[in-house]
């Protein structure tokens, strides 16, 4: 989704922003643009649809300063065009804005800026915005209201009056060309992080994109402003009163952010997944006493014994993850579990209960929806923990507790190595859960034994993958594909459909198997590919009835099974094994071919894999 990148300080700004602008590519995005100060503070600005690539070449040489803003857009309010791109100007050319999030009240604003004789370039919120601060720069008296003269050129003024009539999510950097050297920033909503260098100061919406320069950092709080120049940043509240703030210091991540010898991110993340899951796993499994200790939680056995229930809050694979989880949890610890999309969640007015324990899952820490589900829970009492990748995102910190899932950096916008480190988390805490309760040393160990081998399986599966391409042939062409499960095998299925739809763009519909007959059936004809995930735990055989009707009406069974079951594969058109383990962690596995699924018809039909069309990484509105 939309991204920022700013500079102040001694180095040609032009080349530090694109950089920057490179390292967020991985968000989504559909055009980019910048601004930097020329030599009299004067605002300097481009922008192309498209790549960042094509806004580099199409910078001229006469573009140049120390001292600018950038963006990647995600089109929100206006269609993919030059005009609706960031930066946007005041009137005068005074005033440069980009911003990540949506303004609420755009339409009485403008209606009411359009009466006052402002002329509009483009369809977006963000140029009221811009338009807004100038009137109040002017000492104008923007839109009725009075503002003594004598704060007119004043910045911070002007931004404040102008946020303070602003409703909904904003993270802004904003030029003055009478300010020059100096880069003003406002949050409210959608994450910005200062990073402090050695005579240089950074802004970005995404630690990401500093962390070549600098990994000392503030994070910007909701409602505040910034004032950032080559010596540092001057935080204020939107009251006008100067803020302290924190020095954070990003902590060095595994993995690598880089390709390496992989043709694509999403490929590199799949074979990612062995050592993800060992740094997951690592140093929080307790074999000898057959359970796990999930320290961030700081939940001890007498607290754990008390939880009435725990819900599951995430959105996309993340909520995938928690249909999982939740299975894990009633299964080992016999209390009720469930799983919920956290957009739903934060807007049906939900019944919190206290004394529950709630989670918000999610790779990137900045997912609106998520993020407005913690709130919700928060403001009525509840506790929630966050099961989180990216350390210090807005959703780790509005928790203050939870788990690090320790994916490292995943860039493509289909998430895979993250899914598995969320189950692998979650059934972690199931684990601790389980053995605060009623589960037996005997059990534990198994399960734990088991955990501490998953990473090895995932690594043979990976090794050896079977007929993949079999499966690619049969998806490719089909006007739909179904995907069936039972148990934690529903929510792959679902997570499987979820990937082939974005990467393939390839119509999926995923049901529980014992559904398919309450609606889904209509669909099949001969020839219709039918994905089953029917790994050998008690729910098989069910399952295999169901591939049976699917046979019956002529479907194409492609199916994931156990290694060694050779009489589901005897079933099959197209038939994938993967290693053997133990129930609960088959997710783990089962998911693997289904990615890589994914990923080859993508290939096969020619998809832009790590960007897929209108898709974001990091989905920061609502
Ligand atoms: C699917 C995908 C999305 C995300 C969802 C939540 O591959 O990437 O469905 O899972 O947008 O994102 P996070 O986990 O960052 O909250």
């Amino acid at each position: 989704m939309c991204g920022i990148i700013a500079y102040a300080g001694p180095r040609s700004a032009v080349n530090l922003l694109i950089d920057g602008l490179h390292r967020l590519e991985y968000r989504g995005y559909d055009s980019a643009g910048l601004a930097v100060q020329g030599s009299r503070g004067e605002l300097q600005v481009e922008k192309r649809v498209g790549r960042v690539i094509e806004l580099e070449r199409a910078i001229g040489p006469e573009i140049k300063g120390t001292t600018g803003i950038a963006h990647t857009r995600w089109a929100t309010h206006g269609g993919v065009t030059r005009e609706n791109c960031h930066p946007h100007l005041d009137s005068l050319q005074r005033i440069a804005v980009v911003h990540n999030g949506i303004i609420e009240n755009m339409g009485p604003l403008k209606a009411r800026l359009l009466s006052e004789g402002v002329r509009f370039r483009s369809e977006t919120d963000t140029e009221v915005i811009v338009h807004l601060i100038a009137h109040f720069y002017d000492g104008m008296g923007a839109l009725g209201d009075s503002v003594s003269p004598d704060v007119a050129g004043d910045p911070v003024v002007a931004l404040r009056s102008a946020l303070a009539r602003l409703r909904g999510t904003w993270g802004l950097a904003v030029l003055f060309a009478d300010h020059p050297g100096v880069v003003f920033a406002a949050r409210n909503g959608s994450p910005l992080v200062v990073g402090l260098g050695d005579g240089e100061t950074f802004l970005a919406s995404d630690p990401h994109a500093l962390t070549p320069h600098t990994r000392r950092v503030v994070f910007l709080q909701d409602g505040e402003l910034a004032r950032i120049d080559s010596a540092g940043v001057q935080t204020f509240r939107i009251d006008g009163v100067t803020s302290k703030h924190k020095v954070d210091t990003l902590a060095e991540e595994w993995g690598d952010s880089e390709l390496g010898e992989f043709p694509h991110y999403m490929l590199k993340e799949i074979h990612d997944q062995p050592e993800a899951l060992r740094q997951c796993l690592g140093g929080r499994l307790v074999p000898e006493d057959g359970t796990a200790r999930l320290g961030g939680l700081d939940l001890g056995p007498r607290e754990l014994v008390k939880l009435p229930h725990v819900a599951l809050m995430g959105c996309g694979t993340a909520y995938h993850a928690c249909l999982v989880g939740a299975g894990a949890i009633e299964a080992l610890a016999r209390i009720p579990a469930r799983a919920e999309i956290a957009s739903e969640h934060r807007n049906r007015n939900p019944v919190i209960d206290p004394e529950a324990l709630y989670f918000a899952v999610s790779q990137s820490g900045e997912t609106a929806d998520t993020h407005g589900a913690v709130k919700e829970v928060q403001v009525k009492g509840g506790q929630v923990m966050g099961v989180v990748n990216v350390v210090g995102s807005s959703i780790a910190r509005a928790c203050g507790r939870g788990v690090y899932i320790h994916s490292g950096p995943e860039m493509a916008v289909a998430s895979t190595k993250a899914f598995s480190n969320m189950v692998a988390a979650l059934l972690l805490f199931a684990l601790q859960l389980g053995r605060a309760r009623a589960m037996s040393p005997h059990a534990g160990k198994e399960l734990a034994l088991a955990l501490q081998d998953v990473p090895n399986r995932v690594a043979r599966y990976l090794a050896q993958p079977g007929p993949i391409e079999e499966m690619v042939r049969a998806v490719v062409g089909a006007k739909m594909v179904l995907f069936l499960g039972r148990g934690g095998s529903a929510a792959v299925a679902a997570e499987g459909a979820l990937k082939l739809m974005e990467v393939a763009y390839i119509p999926c519909v995923a049901y529980p198997s014992g559904e398919m007959k309450h609606g889904p059936i209509a669909l099949l004809e001969k020839g219709s590919p039918v994905v089953v995930i029917a790994p050998d735990d008690e729910l098989k055989d069910k399952t295999l009835s169901n591939l049976q009707e699917c046979r019956a009406r002529g479907a194409r069974v492609l199916l994931i099974h156990t290694e060694g079951d050779l009489e589901a594969a005897a079933l099959a058109d197209v038939a994938i094994a993967v290693p053997r383990c133990h129930p609960l962690l088959s997710p783990l596995l089962t998911v693997l071919p289904l990615q890589l699924l994914a990923y080859r018809a993508g290939l096969a039909l020619g998809r832009d894999i790590d960007r897929p069309r209108n898709l974001a990484k990091s989905v920061t509105v609502e």
